[in-house]
């Protein structure tokens, strides 16, 4: 097992995409930390690189102490799991977990203690004697873990593992997942698009834009701590609802003054800090459960708002409503039971201690 260090890491393809815009990031030993960014936002290819797959424009990538940069990627003790993890089909799935070892001349009584202590923790030993196609989608993609433990590397790399799963078996794998890591605690890096995966599996979540780093951190400090709007905006679904406003001293307070003329008092403790925003447009960021009828979660510092709903959407435990409030649209998160209606003006909740404030002249959370 192992720390991974990237250093001002670049990744410029041919034509001069920069997909990767020098980033740095401290991988602890043991630490599962996932990356997640939208699309294209460069995870798979930094990804590769720890891996050794894709070769690095600018900067140095070390693995347990050692920099790998010009070490091959058989020779990095790193074992991969892609999305498309192709298991042999005219092999067992025992043979498939003991197909690398095998290559590398293990003994073999060693390959067969690591695969049946992979399939214990993975909980397939009843199926090591079958073919991949007499699998589900789930049991498969256990076995390419199975492939990637019984290397016993010092880095496991997943690559959206789960994405070809129905959404049932992601959560489940998923679980999967995260106990396999508590029982083989090996350093992992794990890259995602879904923010739920994300704050779900991580020690630390690293939220990546555009080929840079936007903010680093636990789940419930990204969740509750957000450093940008982009952060903001790509944690927690629904998604935060951002109202343009302006931010205007009241009486030795700050009020945050929404077009229409609704205005909301900024809690006292939060006062000092914004003070410097006074008489500047802000965007006003309040998560879909902070806007409610539900007074249970918080007493302090909620402000009543009226707003009528276009959208009504019970999901059983929640119902979600959708308004548009001076253009914007915004959602909020009521209790299943509250007789909301399309049309009908509801009371509200703002969870004022729960708010941000983002500057919209440089989207950083004030
Ligand atoms: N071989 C390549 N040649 C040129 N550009 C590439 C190559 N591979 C990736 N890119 C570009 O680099 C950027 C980052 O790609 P990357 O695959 O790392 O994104 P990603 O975050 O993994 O996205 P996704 O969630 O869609 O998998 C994209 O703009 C992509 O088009
Ligand atoms: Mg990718």
């Amino acid at each position: 097992m192992a720390e991974v260090s990237l250093r001002k890491i670049v990744k410029a393809y041919e034509g001069g995409v920069q997909a990767v815009k020098g980033i740095d990031l401290e991988i602890q030993d043991h630490e599962f930390v996932v990356l997640v960014g939208p699309s294209g936002c460069g995870k798979s290819t930094t990804l590769r690189m720890i891996a050794g797959l894709e070769e690095i424009t600018a900067g140095e990538i070390a693995i347990g102490g050692t920099v790998v940069n010009d070490i091959p990627p058989r020779d990095r003790d790193i074992a991969m799991v892609f999305q498309n993890y192709a298991l042999y089909p005219h092999m067992s799935v025992y043979e498939n977990m003991a197909f690398g070892l095998t290559l590398r001349k293990f003994p073999k009584a060693e390959i067969d203690k690591r695969v049946k202590e992979a399939a214990r923790i993975l909980d397939i030993t009843p199926l090591l004697e079958r073919k991949p196609k007499a699998l589900s989608g789930g049991q498969r993609q256990r076995v390419a873990m199975g492939r990637a433990i019984v290397r016993d590397p010092k880095v496991f790399l997943f690559d959206e593992p789960l994405s070809n799963l129905d959404a049932k078996l992601r959560v489940q794998m998923r679980t999967e997942i995260k106990k396999v890591h508590q029982t083989v605690r090996t350093t992992t890096v794990y890259v995602t698009h879904d923010q739920v995966e994300a704050l779900t599996l991580a020690d630390r979540v690293v939220v990546m834009n555009h080929g840079i780093i936007e903010q680093v951190g636990p789940p419930q400090e990204l969740y509750h701590h957000p450093a940008t709007k982009f952060v903001a905006g790509f944690i927690g679904s629904p998604a935060m609802n951002f109202i343009p406003a302006q931010l205007e001293e009241a009486s030795g307070g700050l009020n945050i003054v929404i077009a229409g003329g609704m205005s909301l008092p900024v809690p006292p403790s939060r006062v000092d800090r914004y003070r410097g925003h006074a008489g500047k447009p802000v965007l006003f960021g309040i998560r879909p459960e902070h806007l409610t009828d539900d007074k249970t979660t918080d007493k302090h510092h909620l402000e009543p708002l009226s707003l009528t709903p276009e959208v009504i959407e019970p999901m059983g435990m929640e119902t979600l409503a959708h308004f548009k409030l001076e253009g914007t649209e915004i959602s909020a998160r009521l209790d299943p039971s509250t007789p909301a209606e399309v049309g009908k003006p509801l009371a509200l909740l703002a969870h004022m201690g729960q708010m941000h404030l983002i500057d919209p002249a440089t989207d950083k959370v004030i």
